[in-house]
């Protein structure tokens, strides 16, 4: 008995449908969210193969809460606060899990979430698991939310944005610190792709505008992406963090992370904060030929191009692999028209950029 028959053939129908695929490291990755090759830089790999050959025990074991708190997280967390400049901090498996963490946790009955209507579907999901009121603002459109916020008589206002936005590559606007300030509302910021992207030591969307924490910022980073890791971060003020401790699922309830990815997050920063010009140097050479070859002004290391058909998506994508390169043809519903995805990732040469946009170029 095939339960899901007809919602399978649908999705097919609509050239919607998925499937996983293991993809030969031939391929040129220019698709994965792996922003500046840590996946494959070996420097990190060392390191963290060293570090963690040394330790005594291995695995977390159980929940932070229990006794799955290892002096490997505490270090981690204790140098994210330092280069980010927060109080305190937490790490977890997962940005998905964080997202449902911080939104499921802090915004309770009688206060206001207010989300910018893009906001990744782990934090959509956890709005609908809270009783608090609930508003969505158009994407980065500051003036609506200010309207949300000087309508609200919540008892906390919770705001969430991303530094960059995943599907449309776009930066959240500076006034969003500015309003969150003037209406004393929380602000949660999802750095899952502005970590390691931007900013002047790359650290993401604070470090990019110059803006100081305060005890109404939340800034969540994810391991998986420019870290080459796996889990993710909450950086807040003591107290908030001491609230998540005692009420977020995804940290009460989870085993807390693998020692092995935290220390390979440890290392990825430790490695961003050391080569942060060399770095930083080839993602805007990246950005130049993009702008150069395509016209496209790109903040972070994610170039959208709009293309609006299903079929020819997958047809782009499927031209670019047999020539050799590997990039995202992203569909609903996780964008509302079809676009082709690609990411300057660190260590693909210029000429390998240049050749795929040409690819796609004479393929639209
Ligand atoms: C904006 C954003 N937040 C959160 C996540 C989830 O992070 P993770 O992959 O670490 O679960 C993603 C993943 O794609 C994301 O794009």
């Amino acid at each position: 008995m095939k339960f899901y028959e007809n919602e399978l053939k649908a999705l097919k129908k609509s050239s919607r449908y998925r499937y996983r695929e293991i993809f030969p490291t031939s391929l040129i990755d220019m698709a994965s969210n792996d922003y500046l090759g840590f996946s494959q830089n070996e420097e990190i790999k060392k390191q963290t193969i060293d570090e963690y050959s040394k330790l005594e025990v291995f695995s977390p074991k159980a929940s932070m809460l229990v006794n799955g708190y290892h002096e490997v997280h505490k270090n981690f967390e204790d140098e994210l606060c330092k280069a980010n400049g927060f109080e305190s901090g937490v790490v977890l498996g997962s940005g998905f899990n964080a997202n449902i963490a911080m939104i499921e946790a802090l915004a309770r009955r009688g206060d206001e979430l207010i989300v910018d209507e893009m906001y990744h579907a782990s934090g959509i999901l956890a709005t609908k698991l809270v009783e608090a009121k609930l508003s969505f603002f158009k994407h980065n459109c500051v003036d609506e939310l200010e309207k949300i916020l000087k309508l609200s008589s919540a008892k906390r206002k919770i705001v969430c944005v991303e530094g960059i936005y995943s599907m449309d590559a776009d930066i959240a606007p500076f006034e969003v610190f500015e309003l969150c300030d003037r209406y004393n509302a929380i602000l949660i910021v999802d750095e899952a792709h502005s970590s390691g992207v931007i900013g002047d030591k790359l650290l993401g969307l604070f470090d990019f505008y110059g803006v100081k924490p305060k005890a109404n910022h939340i800034k969540m980073g994810t391991l998986g992406k420019a870290y080459g890791s796996f889990g993710a971060y909450i950086l807040a003020s003591n107290h908030i963090v001491e609230f998540l401790l005692n009420r977020a699922k995804p940290i009460v309830y989870a085993t807390s992370l693998s020692l092995f990815d935290t220390l390979y997050g440890h290392n990825s920063l430790k490695y961003i904060l050391k080569n942060t010009n060399k770095l930083k140097e080839e993602l805007k050479r990246k950005r130049e030929i993009v702008y150069d070859e395509l016209g496209i002004l790109c903040e972070g290391n994610i170039v959208k191009v709009d293309i609006g058909s299903n079929s020819k998506v997958m047809q782009i994508k499927q031209i670019a692999k047999d020539k050799g390169y590997l990039i995202g043809a992203i569909r609903q519903p996780t964008v509302s028209s079809a676009i082709i995805r690609i990411i300057l990732r660190v260590g693909v040469n210029d000429s390998d950029l240049k050749e795929l946009i040409k690819i796609i170029k004479s393929n639209i």
